[in-house]
C-alpha cells in the first residue's frame, strides 16, 4: 500500500509543479481532488506530457485535462474485487475511496497478487536516494559513507555508544561470542524458543549450548529456569561463559531479573534483538542491555537491507575490534599480513544505504505492525479459541509478527491449519520449534520453566504466527482473518 500524502494534488498547481510531484511521488500516478478532497481523476505521466505537447506552458495553472472516470474501489473491497477491477481496467494500482469519495489508500497489484506472505520488505522513500548516492560516487564496495552513517544513526536511535554494520545478524552473534572469548569446551546458555541462528554461532566456536525455557508472560527466557541452570552449573564448577538471550517476535525478554542473575554469576550477556528492533524495555531500546546486542536486517524483519546485521555495544574498543575481525583481521602492515583468524562479515556501502532509508521509517513500521495486530485482535478471529501473545507490561512490543496460541482444549491441529491456509494462498507459520527439540541439539541440556512443565514445548504445539507485514492493506488483513476462520473448521474436524 502506498502512502497517499505525496500523491494527492489540488487544482491550481502548474504543469511544472505537477511534474515535480509526479517525480517525488514515485508511484507514476497523481490523484487530482476537488476542494472537498473528493477524487476527480487520476493523472499519469502520459497525461502531463500530452498537455505539454499540445502547447500548454510549464507555468500554466489553468489545466484542462480531458475527463476520464478513474478506476477506483470502495474501502473494504475484497481482495478478489480489487484484483478483478485492476485486471479489467488494465492498471496495476487502484485508489480506494471512502464514503465521501475521498481517496484513503492506493493498493498495488503486487500487494494482492500471489500468496499473502508472513512478512515482506517494505521500502520507504529515501532508500533509493542513498543507494543512488553510492552509485554516483562509486562507493559500491566495500565500505563507505553509508556504512559509517548507518552505524552512527542506528546507535543514536537506540541510544548506545557504538555499532558495527555486518553482513547478517548471525555474523553479529558470532562476533559477539568471539569477542567474549568463547571457545571449545565452554558452555553458553541460550533461549530455546528461537530461530537456529541464535545458537549456531555457539557451535561455530566449538562451545556447548545449554537451552533455557520461556516464561508464559512474554514467551521469552524464563528467569526461573535460568537461575536453576546457573546454580547447577556453579555446583558443577562449569559456569557458562555467556548467555544469548532472545527477544522473540518483537518483544523484549524480562531483562532486569536476567541481568541481575548474570551479574551475580559473572556471565556476559549477548542480547539477540534480531526480531525486536523498535521495541523497548522499561523505556529503553531493546537490544541495548547486554554486553553486546545484535539486530538483523534480513528480508523478513521490521526493517531490512535485504540481508544484514548490526553489532552494538557501549564498549567502543570492542566494536572497533569487531570491525577489524569482520574485515579479515588485516594487520596494519604495508602488505597483506594476518596474525589471527578473521571473517568476511562487513556490510556493503550499497546495502547500508538501504538501511539508512529504512531507519527513517522504523517508528512508522512499528505503528503499522501494531495496527495489524490490533485489527486481528479486534476482529475476533479464531472464534474465541485463540489467545494472543501477551504484551508484557515492562515494555512496548513491535508486534513484528502477530502471534497467538490456541487453547489447549480447542482441538485445533495447528499444522493442519497452516496447511489449509497455505492452500488458500495465506502463509501462516507454527511458532519456532524450540532448539532443545531439534535433532542438531539432541545431546544438549535443557532447563524447563518448571521441573514438570516446559512452556516452549507448549507454545510450539499450540502457537501460530499470522501474516504481519506493515504493507498489508486492510483488505488483505481481512482475507487473512476470513481464511483463518474458514480453515479452522477443517483443522478442528480432522
Ligand atoms: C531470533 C533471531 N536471531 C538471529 C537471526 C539471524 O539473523 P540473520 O538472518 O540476519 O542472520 C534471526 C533471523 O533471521 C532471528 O530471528
Amino acid at each position: 500500500m502506498t502512502d497517499l500524502q505525496h500523491l494527492i494534488v489540488h487544482p491550481g498547481l502548474s504543469l511544472h509543479q505537477l511534474f515535480v510531484r509526479m517525480n517525488e511521488g514515485r508511484a507514476g500516478i497523481l490523484l487530482l481532488v476537488d476542494e472537498g478532497g473528493r477524487l476527480q481523476r487520476t493523472l499519469t505521466d502520459g497525461d502531463l506530457r500530452r498537455l505539454l505537447l499540445s502547447g500548454v506552458a510549464l507555468d500554466a495553472v489553468e489545466l484542462a485535462f480531458p475527463p476520464k472516470a478513474p478506476i477506483t474501489a470502495p474501502e473494504g473491497s475484497s481482495h478478489a474485487t480489487l484484483l478483478e477491477r485492476m485486471k479489467q481496467g488494465g492498471v496495476n494500482q487502484i485508489p480506494l475511496l471512502d464514503a465521501e469519495g475521498r481517496p484513503s489508500a492506493l493498493v498495488q497489484m503486487r500487494d494482492l497478487d500471489g500468496p499473502i506472505l508472513l512478512s515482506t520488505p517494505h521500502m520507504g522513500e529515501d532508500e533509493l536516494e542513498f543507494v543512488t548516492q553510492a552509485f554516483d560516487t562509486n562507493w559500491i564496495a566495500p565500505l563507505g559513507p553509508n556504512v559509517d552513517n548507518f552505524e552512527r544513526e542506528l546507535a543514536e536511535m537506540v541510544g548506545i555508544g557504538h555499532a558495527a554494520a555486518l553482513s547478517s545478524g548471525t555474523a553479529a552473534i558470532h562476533l559477539a561470542l568471539v569477542l567474549l572469548g568463547v571457545g571449545p569446551g565452554d558452555r553458553v546458555f541460550c533461549s530455546s524458543l528461537t530461530f537456529v541462528a541464535s545458537a549456531n554461532p555457539i557451535l561455530y566456536q566449538g562451545a556447548t549450548p545449554v537451552f533455557i525455557d520461556s516464561e508464559p508472560g512474554s514467551w521469552n527466557l524464563s528467569p526461573q529456569a535460568l537461575e536453576r541452570a546457573l546454580l547447577e552449573a556453579e555446583a558443577e564448577g562449569q559456569p557458562p561463559k555467556a548467555l544469548v538471550v532472545v527477544n522473540l517476535y518483537g518483544q523484549s525478554a524480562d531483562m532486569a531479573p536476567i541481568l541481575a542473575l548474570c551479574e551475580r554469576f559473572g556471565v556476559a550477556v549477548v542480547e539477540d534483538a534480531a526480531e525486536s528492533l523498535g521495541a523497548s524495555y522499561q523505556g529503553r531500546a531493546s537490544g541495548t542491555f547486554g554486553r553486546f546486542g545484535i539486530y538483523s536486517f534480513n528480508g523478513n524483519k521490521i526493517i531490512t537491507t535485504s540481508g544484514g546485521g548490526m553489532l552494538v555495544s557501549d564498549n567502543g574498543e570492542q566494536i572497533e575490534r569487531a570491525r577489524f575481525l569482520s574485515t579479515q583481521a588485516r594487520d596494519p602492515a604495508p602488505w597483506y599480513q594476518h596474525s589471527q583468524v578473521g571473517f568476511n562479515y562487513r556490510m556493503s556501502n550499497v546495502l547500508a544505504g538501504i538501511g539508512r532509508g529504512q531507519l527513517r521509517v522504523l517508528e512508522e513500521r512499528v505503528a503499522q505492525r501494531r495496527a495489524v495486530f490490533d485489527r486481528y485482535q479486534q476482529s475476533g478471529v479464531g472464534g474465541g479459541l485463540l489467545e494472543w501473545m501477551p504484551e508484557a507490561e515492562f515494555g512496548r512490543a513491535t508486534r513484528w509478527l502477530s502471534c497467538g496460541l490456541f487453547h489447549a482444549e480447542s482441538g485445533v491441529d495447528v499444522q493442519a491449519l497452516t496447511e489449509a491456509m497455505a492452500r488458500q494462498g495465506v502463509e501462516a507459520r507454527r511458532v519456532w520449534k524450540p532448539l532443545h527439540l531439534q535433532p542438531l541439539f539432541a545431546d544438549c541440556r535443557y532447563y524447563p520453566h518448571r521441573h514438570d512443565h516446559s512452556v516452549s514445548d507448549d507454545l510450539f504445539a499450540r502457537g501460530i504466527c499470522l501474516p504481519s507485514g506493515s504493507n498489508m492493506p486492510p483488505e488483505v488483513q481481512q482475507q487473512v482473518i476470513d481464511t483463518l476462520d474458514t480453515s479452522l473448521q477443517s483443522a478442528r474436524a480432522q
